[in-house]
């Protein structure tokens, strides 16, 4: 799909604005560009997908019956990278009466015993980014003080694995498409993470060379036309995944980072070398008009080598790096060429949060030209009228692949959608494959479940659900889930929640799930979805009452939640080795692990109040009060 809307509103202002019309061509790297291996922005023709050599031979889909022999080549290194992190961990994390060294020292032969280690983020917008951010800024030991008592730094460096979707996507992408930056090297730079500038209006132009709103929608529309010219589908989550890159990838020589594509993280050293955990990004399937439920969704993955799903429906992977290619029962047809570029890092993360038009909604707000409202305003209802908001992942790479009466096995296109369409708003899709043994999963969850945009547990109860219904579950399992209302009168979303502490009790290899929900330590954090622009100050204050959420405000809640958070990474690890923890294991699954106790009665309206009052908050209220005193002495000199 083209947008001759938005196109005609930049040309026409552009012309109005005597900006030259023509844009120089965005420079196409001269040097053939499957000789870079090293450099992130390797896509061959900008944002434009490209015709390229096969290799000798050609890309072909695979089934889903296991994990790639990229990603098991791959866990042989990082599972080994991760043994000093875990040990120096876990020696922090005070589990008096046991000794965690020894431990992983006498099993680390067997790397299958090993604690395996994930972490979650939702999505829900800039909220989730941020708090999701507050989360992996307090388990990365990079991170100033996290290393200290009552810290969880050194948990991410832990990690196997990290998924994001929708806004938990944009930290994901964020942090590993920008070489694993730290949430504070992102916070601090100048060039992205300017949450001021809402991405509808462009990014902060003081730093970068498009100077004005109109240049910068000119700028995007040539790219996608330049990818509809060269004869791939395009929707509107094309112009979304650029205007998010322009936030999100730092390209200093490549605004918005065009040529960035998410295959190319697995070129790095460091990722290849195991230094960092592997990133995951989830999104739904669904066609055009289709409503989807947690239980008949497709849900796929885009990790660092391959796009598809374990699902049923589809139950096939494609090679990330030639998405864009004519795939036909399984491989590139020989009378056609390669393809490469389709899978821009930006494109990726907007696929996984096509929510748009909720975001649309918002466009009288900002200070854009009139005219590139209205020609908004005109794509909302364009969009609204065809249920368009979908990525188009076109051709299909699943084209005859398998046969079988699914539409996935014959449309032309395969149409991609948000990734909490179906509910699953924490992407645990692809952490629960039994192929990935995950033990332990650290869930961030910031949905806006309730009318004021807390999480309710709606994400897990969706999660848990699935995994009852054997057709779509297809192998996978998931511990048990109370409903919302349990959630909300047990105050199971006001504070950490382990779930599935007790493997006997689940029929199925299922991780144990530590549920961090989004709740106000030291900030009002629950900011609508759609907020499109965030003051510096407001990034941060999320940023930083997300770390309180993970470390329980650096311990002073429960001094002993660091050593719970040690119990739960071992619980698995212990069960399978037949070890015992220690005793204060049983006080932390006493305090931690949901009991299967249920209250669902309907709660009355969930409104958390500020659990610690920061010392910003402490001066409001002084200044509060000199007003009131100001107001007492005026009332009393007016007697
Ligand atoms: C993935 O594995 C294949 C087959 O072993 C190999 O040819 C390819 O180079 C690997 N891809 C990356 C990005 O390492
Ligand atoms: C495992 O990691 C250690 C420490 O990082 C390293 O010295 C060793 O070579 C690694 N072994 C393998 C098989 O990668
Ligand atoms: C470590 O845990 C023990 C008891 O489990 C407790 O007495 C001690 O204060 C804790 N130390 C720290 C530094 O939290
Ligand atoms: C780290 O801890 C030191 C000593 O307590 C303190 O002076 C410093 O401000 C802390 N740094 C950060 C970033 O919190
Ligand atoms: C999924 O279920 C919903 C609700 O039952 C239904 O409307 C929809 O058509 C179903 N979608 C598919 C792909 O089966
Ligand atoms: C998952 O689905 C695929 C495709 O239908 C099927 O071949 C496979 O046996 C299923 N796996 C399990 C564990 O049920
Ligand atoms: C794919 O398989 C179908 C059915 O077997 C066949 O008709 C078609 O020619 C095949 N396409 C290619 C490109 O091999
Ligand atoms: C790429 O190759 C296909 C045939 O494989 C051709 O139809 C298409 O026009 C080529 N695209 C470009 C931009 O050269
Ligand atoms: C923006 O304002 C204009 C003029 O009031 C109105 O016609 C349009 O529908 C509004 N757009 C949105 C998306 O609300
Ligand atoms: C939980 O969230 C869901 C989804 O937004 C909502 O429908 C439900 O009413 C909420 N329940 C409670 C108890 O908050
Ligand atoms: C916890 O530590 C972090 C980092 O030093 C700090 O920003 C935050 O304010 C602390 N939380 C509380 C509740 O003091
Ligand atoms: C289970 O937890 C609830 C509170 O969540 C508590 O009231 C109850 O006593 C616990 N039951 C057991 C058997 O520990």
């Amino acid at each position: 799909m083209k947008l001759p809307l938005l196109a005609a509103a930049t040309a026409g202002l552009a012309s109005a604005a005597s900006i030259p019309v023509e844009k120089a061509e965005a420079e196409i790297a001269s040097v053939a560009a499957d000789l870079i291996v090293r450099a992130l922005p390797n896509s061959p023709d900008g944002y434009t997908p490209a015709n390229v050599t096969c290799p000798s031979t050609r890309p072909s889909i695979r089934d889903a019956s296991g994990i790639s022999t990229n990603e098991t080549e791959w866990l042989k290194v990082r599972r080994n990278a991760t043994l000093t992190p875990m040990k120096d961990l876990l020696s922090r994390l005070n589990l008096t009466g046991f000794d965690t060294t020894s431990y992983i020292n006498e099993h680390s032969s067997n790397i299958s015993n090993i604690p395996n280690i994930a972490i979650a983020a939702s999505g829900g917008g800039y909220r989730a980014l941020t708090n999701g951010a507050g989360g992996l800024k307090a388990f990365d030991s990079r991170t100033e003080n996290t290393t200290n008592a009552g810290q969880l730094g050194g948990l991410l460096q832990s990690a196997t694995y990290v998924a994001g979707l929708s806004g938990g996507s944009w930290l994901v992408g964020s942090m590993f498409v920008n070489n694993f930056s730290t949430i504070g090297e992102l916070q601090a730079s100048e060039k992205v993470w300017r949450f001021d500038k809402s991405l509808l209006e462009g990014p902060n132009f003081d730093h970068i060379q498009i100077v004005s709103t109109v240049e910068y929608w000119k700028d995007i529309t040539e790219e996608v036309d330049g990818k509809a010219n060269a004869g791939f589908n395009t929707s509107f989550t094309d112009y979304w995944g650029r205007a998010l890159s322009y936030q999100l990838v730092n390209a200093s020589d490549d605004q918005g980072g065009p040529s960035y594509t998410w295959s190319s993280i697995a070129l790095m050293d460091d990722f290849k070398n195991g230094q960092y955990p592997m990133p995951l990004v989830v999104a739904d399937g669904r066609n055009p008009g289709e409503v989807i439920v947690e239980t008949n969704s497709t849900v796929y993955e885009v990790n660092p080598w391959e796009f598809g799903s374990f699902d049923p429906s589809v139950y096939a992977f494609a090679p990330l790096e030639y998405l864009g290619s004519r795939f036909e029962n399984g491989t590139v047809a020989e009378n056609y060429s390669c393809v490469r570029g389709f899978d821009n890092a930006g494109f990726i993360m907007g696929s996984s949060s096509t929510l748009f038009n909720e975001f649309l909604l918002d466009i009288n707000s900002t200070s854009i030209p009139t005219i590139l409202k209205e020609a908004f305003t005109d794509i909302l209802e364009d969009l609204g009228e065809r249920n368009d908001d979908i990525a188009i992942y076109s051709p299909n790479p699943f084209s005859g692949y398998r046969d079988s009466s699914e539409a996935y096995a014959t449309t032309k296109n395969l149409d991609v959608v948000d990734g909490g369409e179906d509910g699953e708003n924490i992407p645990l899709h692809p952490l629960i494959q039994p192929e990935r043994a995950v033990d332990v999963i650290f869930a961030i969850d910031s949905s806006a479940d309730t009318d004021y945009y807390w999480p309710n547990g709606t994400s897990l109860v969706a999660t848990y659900e699935r995994s009852l219904e054997p057709s779509v579950a297809n192998g996978t399992a998931f511990p048990a889930i109370p409903d919302q209302n349990t959630f909300v009168n047990l105050g199971l979303n006001s504070r950490p929640t382990f779930f599935g502490c007790d493997p006997k009790n689940i029929s199925g290899q299922a991780p144990l799930v530590i549920y961090l929900p989004n709740s106000p330590y030291t900030y009002d954090s629950n900011f609508s979805t759609f907020k499109l622009t965030y003051s510096d100050e407001e990034r941060d204050s999320v940023i930083t009452n997300g770390w309180n959420v993970v470390t329980r405000a650096n311990g002073t809640v429960d001094s002993n939640f660091p050593s719970c958070v040690a119990c739960a990474i071992l619980q698995r690890s212990t069960y399978r080795t037949n070890t015992s923890l220690p005793s204060i294991c049983t006080t932390c699954f006493n305090d931690y692990c949901w009991n299967g106790t249920t209250n669902s009665t309907d709660p009355s309206t969930y409104a958390p109040s500020i659990l610690i009052a920061s010392s910003a908050g402490m001066k409001s209220a002084v200044d509060y009060s000199v007003i009131l005193i100001a107001a007492a002495v005026a009332v009393f000199m007016s007697v």
